[in-house]
């Protein structure tokens, strides 16, 4: 049985058959329409979603299948208390396939040590949102026929965006990228994704403040939205808020065949006036993460016939430490049986298993 708990669950090759599965889904989609006949996929959503949770249960009913599920923490027995881990164990009984957000960083994994099916991490926290990178993916290869040799600016919110975090890794595993990362010192792209992923990686970046001075050179924008939701000071929110606002006259020293992209919602980064022009393509972005999700239902159910491979998971060894995670936001923190592991990363440096976060 497996999981999409990470962008990096899935090895390249087995990536790209999924997008090539997502892409015929695309053009065929009557060839697809019974395959999930009698499948129940579950959508447990602790936390507000519009896109990826109704893309998920779009994506089971063109299938065949059905689906059951909850919108909010406040409408499940979280309410009243229960763990992540219980959730699952139960819900295990009454679906096929979990897709499940959360608000605490590393719930998902915690979800994986319980489920006896297969669990999607829909985003967990500001950590990860591995089925949105397929989206991102899908829609960069479509536009550029290629996922290598690209100039990517990430700009906003780097720090809590876990959609960037999640397009970083597997955008790394791929030669000649070169990653800008346009935001204030605030909210810079966190320390284990460089130390870890682009440092090894055989792709550049660089990190810079300034919108317009990095826009002649990208392939693609991706946009974000200042994530105010995952601010321990709300006055940092405030000053913070308006640091990029994304214009047509932006888009005037940008090349013609740029992409625009944006894993939405948005509030106010990118003005209404830039969606009429033809490289914003952050709703055709939307769209399809119904194909992608339709194809990940499809390969975790084991009815895709493209090859697997084997993953290698090479930051696990796992080091016996005593400590407290520091990230407050981490699933670790926030449920008393929930024991802290610990592993060392390929740097040397240990960090936590659940959501990243390096001890020292
Ligand atoms: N992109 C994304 O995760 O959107 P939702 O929060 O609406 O699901």
């Amino acid at each position: 049985m497996r999981h999409l708990i990470d962008p990096l669950y899935f090895s390249v090759k087995e990536t790209e058959a999924l997008l090539d599965v997502a892409d015929d889904i695309c053009e065929n989609r009557e060839k697809y329409a019974h395959k999930c006949d009698g499948k129940i996929l579950a959508t447990l959503f602790f936390e507000p979603s519009t896109r990826t949770r109704l893309s998920f249960e779009s994506a089971m009913m063109r299938l065949g299948g059905k689906v059951l599920g909850f919108s909010s923490a406040s409408s499940s027995s979280a309410a009243k208390g229960e763990s992540v881990g219980d959730t699952v164990s139960v819900i295990s009984y009454y679906a096929d396939i979990i897709a499940m957000r959360h608000p605490k960083d590393g719930s998902a994994f915690r979800a994986s040590q319980y489920t006896k099916i297969p669990i999607i991490n829909a985003g967990d926290g500001g950590h990860h949102h591995p089925t949105q990178t397929l989206t991102d993916l899908m829609t960069i290869r479509r536009r550029h026929g290629r996922l290598d040799n690209l100039t990517v600016g990430f700009c906003g919110d780097l720090k809590y965006g876990r959609t960037v975090h999640s397009l970083v890794k597997a955008l790394s595993r791929y030669k000649g990228n070169h990653f800008v990362f346009i935001s204030p010192e605030e909210l810079k792209v966190p320390g284990y994704i460089i130390e870890e992923y682009l440092k090894n990686s055989e792709c550049t970046f660089e990190e810079v403040t300034d919108l317009s001075a990095a826009m002649p050179g990208l392939d693609i924008l991706y946009m974000t939205r200042i994530q105010r939701e995952r601010f321990e000071d709300i006055e940092e929110y405030e000053r913070l808020k308006n640091s990029y606002i994304l214009t047509p006259e932006h888009l005037v020293t940008a090349k013609k065949d740029m992409a625009v992209l944006h894993p939405l919602p948005r509030v106010n980064e990118i003005t209404l006036a830039v969606d009429d022009d033809e490289r914003a393509k952050y709703f055709e972005q939307a769209g399809n993460g119904v194909y992608v999700r339709m194809a990940l239902i499809l390969s975790l159910l084991g009815m895709t016939d493209f090859d697997t491979d084997k993953v290698e998971d090479h930051h696990d060894e796992v080091i016996e430490l005593d400590h407290v995670c520091k990230n407050g936001r981490c699933i670790t923190n926030a449920e008393d049986e929930t024991m802290p592991i610990y592993v060392k990363g390929e740097n040397g440096r240990i960090r936590c298993k659940f959501c990243d976060q390096y001890v020292d």
